[in-house]
């Protein structure tokens, strides 16, 4: 897989980023200075995807302590990226990685424990995406049917742009590309912020055949046989299984029961939240009208714009993360 546009990486004292509100038409490296920088570039989804948020995250604590590391400032700096975006755990999950860490941490070398604590945060993420992909290999394997491609639908990006490195939903998918398996894939534009466009982009990169489809052919095309199994990430998986994803998934999920075709999730640990007993207790991000468009924001109807939806345990036919695949009602299993 091509990887001539990470998604993150360090630059010196500052954070280089993929800025994806130019994708898919312009790639263009954004450089991070600041904690105001990496606070910004996540509220306005530069960078998105709930691992890649996770890490943005981390490396936002260390570039916050960057003149000061005192505990005072340490708080500000992790409530600051907090209250950023709240439905991707991995957000919540990293900052509170960096305190336990950072607070045992003595002053005098404090800020270059944060930077090798996000750089610890990065690489884990870059080693379970790739876990995921080889679990997930075995899926798409036995899906295959015949001589014809597997067809797999996701929805959102769930692919290497929404993590460090090698997506959650789209690792299996380039772990049978680079073992030489045929797949195409359906991709799901994701209204509003169409961040299928952003798959398609991936895919492209990587040489991955795909089509991209309006939302709500998803139902059609599972009713004529054209999908062998879905898989979409995850921005936060409670106790129980039930799934926050991005808005759609939910009905991908009904329509894929109704028509007998399974519907995998596939997320790191980072991405559940024990804490967290079900779907109703995770909080759902309610976006501006403006990502429905000017003529829409400017037509200045009521508008409801929840940016995620949750997909009952019951729905899912596993979960796959790195440790490997799980019943969505038995994720206890992982649990540390
Ligand atoms: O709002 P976004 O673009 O940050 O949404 C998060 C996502 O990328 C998706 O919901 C994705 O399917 C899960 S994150 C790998």
């Amino acid at each position: 897989m091509s990887t001539r546009w990470p998604t993150l990486i360090e630059d010196g004292n500052g954070v280089l980023i993929l800025d994806q509100t130019r994708l898919p038409h312009e790639a263009v490296m954004l450089r991070l200075d600041s904690l105001e920088d990496a606070a910004n570039a996540i509220c306005v989804m530069q960078v998105r995807g709930a691992p890649l948020i996770g890490a943005t995250a981390a490396y936002g604590v260390a570039l916050g302590l960057a003149t000061d590391a005192s505990d005072a400032r340490l708080g500000q700096v992790i409530d600051t990226l907090a209250a950023t975006r709240p439905t991707a755990v991995n957000l919540h999950w990293a900052l509170a990685r960096m305190r336990r860490v950072l607070e045992r941490s003595e002053l005098a070398i404090r800020r270059e424990a944060a930077w090798k604590e996000a750089r610890a945060v990065a690489t884990e993420d870059k080693a379970a995406n790739a876990a995921i992909g080889r679990h997930g290999l075995a899926l798409l394997q036995a899906a295959h049917r015949g001589d014809r491609p597997i067809n797999v639908m996701t929805h959102c990006n769930a692919g290497r742009l929404a993590t460090v490195e090698h997506g959650t939903a789209i690792a299996p998918i380039y772990a049978a590309h680079a073992a030489g398996i045929a797949v195409h894939v359906w991709v799901s534009e994701t209204r509003p912020r169409n961040q299928g466009l952003l798959t398609a982009w991936e895919l492209r990169e990587a040489g991955v055949p795909h089509t991209l489809i309006a939302d709500n052919a998803a139902g059609l095309l599972m009713m004529q046989g054209k999908v062998d199994l879905v898989i979409v990430g995850a921005d936060r998986i409670a106790a129980n299984g039930d799934t926050a994803n991005k808005v759609g998934t939910y009905l991908k999920a009904l329509a894929a029961r109704a028509h007998g075709v399974p519907f995998y999730v596939a997320a790191p640990l980072s991405t559940i939240d024990f804490a967290c007993p079900s779907g109703a207790g995770i909080p759902i991000e309610e976006r501006a009208a403006q990502e429905f468009g000017a003529a829409v924001a400017d037509f200045g109807t009521a508008v409801a714009n929840p940016a995620f939806d949750v997909t009952p345990a019951a729905l899912i036919s596993g979960i796959i993360s790195e440790r490997g695949v799980a019943a969505a009602g038995a994720l206890g299993q992982w649990q540390a």
